[in-house]
């Protein structure tokens, strides 16, 4: 099995990047050192019951001092670029001034990087919130988003000199709906009514950054990141394709509306008014300004069913489908659809595939893994993007998730996404068969 394109597609030029992604909490480790300050990621995982097997980010990757060996990794993988994030608690203290020792991590990485021909890719907000902000209100609280500008100024003027492109945030569904609204990433919040107000603080700090970043940054692209899903109906009634379409409203639709548009679905003030936000004048024109890339994390569908109470529920696909160790549906074809229906819809600004990748059960035998499944993986989802721009979708890139085993949220160490195996004992670090087959798809074009 081999990662392979039709010979003639543009993802095979050379003005298409291929990368790998982290992010900062994931692989980092080493969360007290040089005065970095504890995130609300550290108090959630020191919080009894939230993370399997009580799985913290202390050691995680330990990159914070293995990141040479990493660089190298990059560097064997062949790819053009890397994203990753930087942690905010690390670089600046309580009082808003940076912290030089947390800075310098940063500034030796990407400048190795940039030696080493790499892109660099970085994301400014990749869930590590400050706790001492959480304890503020975090993103209920609107001065927070004002902070943010504060934290991207700094790190964009510190850091600028070998950044091509830089995200402000990385999944704002995620930070905001899991962490304020269902609870299950941190801070562990969930009131119907907070995850949407922490989503439209979040929002207003991304555009409250950007004039900021272009300032700082003049020669990089700006964008955000964020994640999509396709939901289909659990049957032919017209009762579920409703559900779907608030499922994707509330997912999709519900973010990317704001940025494109300057405004929240109209649909949910008629039929969900719980999820509209408080708005203050002049807000939407500040989150709708243009963006340079907008980064698109794609991994599974949802099949959806109507639910009196709560519009729509989840339900499985009905169908024998094939599912990846986290329990996410393969579907690669949900993929292509999302990518056209949405430049069908919008006016969309380049897109990169920011994340994209397959949790599977590995295991390290005689000095191999052989992920088969995921080769498969990239290899169907790569096709899907080539489809998508067939179709006339402008994708300029692919990042696979992730560069390594790391800290998956609220998983643990239990679910493993690289292309690379991390032995989390001797953090000895092996290149799977899809990290080989990643690297012989390179090589060719
Ligand atoms: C995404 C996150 C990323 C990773 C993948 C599996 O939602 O952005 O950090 O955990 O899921």
């Amino acid at each position: 099995m081999s990662i392979k394109l039709p010979a003639n597609s543009k993802m095979l030029t050379p003005d298409f990047t291929f990368g790998v992604a982290t992010a900062a909490f994931q692989i980092e480790g080493a969360n007290t050192a040089d005065n970095r300050l504890p995130c609300i990621w550290d108090t959630f995982c020191a919080t009894p019951g939230k993370v399997i097997n009580g799985d913290d980010g202390s050691m995680a990757c330990d990159h914070y001092h293995l990141w040479q060996q990493d660089i190298k990794l990059i560097k064997e993988l062949g790819v053009d670029a890397y994203r990753l994030s930087i942690a905010w608690p690390r670089v600046m203290n309580e009082q808003g001034e940076a912290n030089q020792a947390g800075l310098d991590f940063y500034r030796n990485l990407l400048t190795k990087l940039k030696e080493e021909g790499i892109k660099v890719f970085v994301t400014l907000y990749h869930w590590d919130l400050p706790q001492h902000l959480e304890d503020k209100g975090g993103w209920l609280n609107r001065e927070t988003a004002y902070l943010f500008k504060e934290y991207a100024d700094l790190v964009t003027r510190e850091l600028a000199e070998w950044v091509d492109s830089w995200a402000t945030f990385n999944e704002p569904f995620c930070a905001a709906i899991l962490g304020y609204e269902l609870g299950i990433h941190a801070p562990g919040l969930s009131k119907p009514e907070y995850g949407r107000q922490a989503a439209h603080h979040i929002l207003l700090a991304h555009g409250l950054a950007l004039p900021v970043i272009r300032q700082n940054a003049p020669k990089a692209q700006v964008g955000i990141v964020i994640n999509m899903n396709r939901s289909y109906p659990a049957s032919a009634k017209s009762e579920d394709e409703f559900a779907c379409l608030i499922r994707e409203t509330l997912d999709n639709q519900f973010f990317i509306e704001p940025l494109m548009k300057g405004q929240y679905p109209k649909l949910l003030a008629n039929v969900a008014p719980q999820y509209l936000p408080q708005v203050l004048p002049g807000d939407m024109e500040i989150i709708s300004q243009p963006i340079d890339f907008l980064g698109m994390n794609f991994y599974t569908c949802n099949h959806n069913a109507y639910d009196a109470e709560d519009l729509f529920k989840d339900v499985k696909n009905s169908q024998p489908v094939e599912y990846t160790d986290i329990g996410w549906e393969i579907a690669p074809h949900a993929f292509e659809e999302l990518l056209i229906n949405l430049n069908q819809q919008y006016d969309l600004p380049p897109i990169f595939i920011t994340e994209n990748g397959a949790a599977c059960d590995d295991h390290l035998v005689s000095g191999q893994v052989d992920d088969d499944q995921r080769v498969r993986y990239l290899n169907s989802h790569i096709n899907a993007v080539n489809n998508a721009i067939e179709a006339g979708v402008d994708i300029r890139g692919y990042f696979a998730w992730s560069l390594m085993d790391n800290f998956e949220w609220a998983e643990g160490y239990n679910k493993r996404f690289g292309l690379v195996y991390v032995d989390y004992e001797t953090q000895k670090r092996t290149i799977k068969r899809s990290g080989y087959a990643y690297q012989a798809f390179l090589s060719e074009r």
